[in-house]
């Protein structure tokens, strides 16, 4: 069954999806995107991407492509022309086409790309062996709350990790702060067992991964703080984890070569997996795709 995207408005064959090469997203990386789990081809938390969407677009003055209602309409056909059970969605949006000017063009009219992907489902088992992390500076702008294409920190970032054979890499503010993953969000369990995230603020980017497991966390009644934390903090944590779409509740068993705690799943953490694997399944969270 051949692989189908969905371009401005068409169906195309994946091999032969393309956009202009005065695209703005291409050249100016002038876009934003989401990234949708699909389970058993229904989409987790749609409400939240959308809504992140939303948000990504309005910070941006990027015009909506089409109606978010048939924005909709639209991702779900793909998904069932791709016949996607367990996997994402990527979907795209830019400024469109235009001859090359910084400045926003007088008439544009937004660009809209999507693509799906079989993935396999959260595996909690696997998962548990956990992954490990190092970290790398964060020279990203001062807008990461919005979710841009822009990604160049993020890939190289994301590269240092690749060679020195770790999962991810943890972004360091000049204060020694972690801010997140260059994909993902970032965890800490402090020896006080208290649960610690990056606040929401233009530092980092929302997760709707991070939203969810702060949710529940507050369901089970587990404490948790939303605070800036440490390198030196993550390295006499109890317990690390990180956060995604993509990568779901994965624990950090080693920083920067050094095992963390004792150099593996801490129990939060394990506990945090089974309610997410849990919620993926709540019907509440998906929406029909
Ligand atoms: N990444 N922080 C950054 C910088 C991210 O790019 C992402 C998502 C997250 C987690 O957000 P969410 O829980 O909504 O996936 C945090 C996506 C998956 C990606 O770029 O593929």
């Amino acid at each position: 069954m051949p692989r189908i995207a969905y371009v401005n408005g068409r169906y195309v064959p994946h091999g032969k999806a393309a956009v202009h090469i005065e695209d703005r997203g291409y050249q100016f990386a002038d876009g934003v995107y989401e990234v949708t789990c699909i389970h058993r081809g229904e989409f987790v938390d749609g409400d939240g991407h959308m809504t992140r969407l939303t948000r990504s677009l309005k910070e941006l003055q990027i015009a909506w492509p089409i109606s978010p209602r048939a924005l909709d309409i639209v991702m779900r056909e793909l998904v069932r022309r791709n016949r996607v059970s367990d996997g994402i969605i990527y979907l795209q949006i830019t400024r469109g086409v235009a001859s090359r000017d910084h400045a926003f063009p007088d008439a544009s009219k937004s660009s809209l790309v999507l693509t799906t992907k079989h993935v396999p489902p959260f595996d909690i088992k696997s998962a548990r062996k956990g992954i490990h992390v190092v970290t790398t500076p964060d020279i990203r702008w001062k807008r990461c709350d919005i979710k841009s294409v822009s990604l160049l920190p993020n890939i190289l970032g994301k590269q240092v990790a690749k060679v020195a054979g770790a999962y991810e890499a943890w972004m360091v503010d000049d204060a020694g702060r972690v801010t997140e993953g260059t994909s993902t969000n970032a965890w800490i369990v402090t020896a006080k067992k208290e649960l610690i995230t990056h606040q929401v603020d233009r530092a980092i980017l929302n997760g709707i991964t991070r939203i969810a497991v702060l949710r529940l966390a507050a369901e089970e009644g587990i404490k948790f703080v939303e605070r800036t934390f440490t390198v030196a903090e993550a390295r006499r944590a109890r317990e690390a984890f990180l956060t995604s779409t993509t990568s779901f509740v994965k624990p950090v068993v080693r920083l920067d070569g050094k095992p963390i705690a004792n150099g593996r799943a801490g129990p939060l953490t394990r506990k945090l997996m089974d309610y997410y694997a849990d919620y993926i399944e709540r019907p509440a969270n998906k929406g029909a795709a």
